[in-house]
């Protein structure tokens, strides 16, 4: 049983690489915000963020139980870095070329300011390595998801030996405001 977790800031391109990597590998993918809906684990709706709050608790109980029907988890979202995962793919974007996806993507300013400001400061790859041990950072500025989806592959086929791989994606490593 493996768990693999896809978490970054808004509109850095979860969803999209997460499909890109179940179309190379076996892993079951879980949209977490799909399933938040599909289960009405929806709490209230945040009016001024356009977005609904969910329950995590009850995400990660589902979460459990699908462990048990599956072999392996690909779990994909804004909050996948809190769950207990063998390994979580952070992924980041420069905040300048973020900015421009998520006008693309979304028309509030909330939603855009609040999601650069939090990719700038590194916000969710500090979170996700207070909850997990083994936290990876791509930067997928340069990249489609397919080829985000090519260094996850690496990462995940990575033994001890190759101990470039881990270096190159390890966490803490991009740094927006030097
Ligand atoms: N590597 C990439 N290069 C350029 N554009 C990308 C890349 N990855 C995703 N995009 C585009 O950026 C937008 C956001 O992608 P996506 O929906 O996958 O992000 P997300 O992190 O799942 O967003 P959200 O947090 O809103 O769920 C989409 O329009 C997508 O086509
Ligand atoms: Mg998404």
């Amino acid at each position: 049983m493996v768990i693999i977790a896809i978490s970054g800031a808004g509109g850095v391109g979860k969803t999209s690489v997460a499909v890109a990597l179940a179309k190379k590998t076996k892993f079951k993918l879980i949209h977490l915000n799909d399933l938040a809906r599909k289960k009405k684990f929806r709490m209230s709706y945040d009016k001024k963020r356009k977005s609904w709050i969910v329950s995590v608790r009850k995400l990660k109980k589902e979460v459990k139980k699908l462990e048990k029907r599956h072999k392996n988890l690909l779990i994909e979202g804004l909050f996948a870095h809190e769950f207990a995962a063998d390994v979580v793919i952070v992924l980041r974007c420069n905040p300048k070329i973020l900015e421009r996806r998520l006008r693309k993507k979304y028309s509030w300013p909330t939603k855009i300011t609040e999601n650069v400001e939090a990719e700038m400061i590194g916000l969710i790859a500090q979170e996700a390595v207070e909850y997990n041990r083994t936290v990876y950072e791509i930067d997928t500025t340069e990249k489609t998801a397919a080829r985000t989806a090519n260094a996850i592959m690496k990462i995940l086929n990575c033994g001890k030996k190759n101990y470039d791989i881990s270096k190159k994606y390890k966490a803490g490593r991009i740094n927006w405001l030097k």
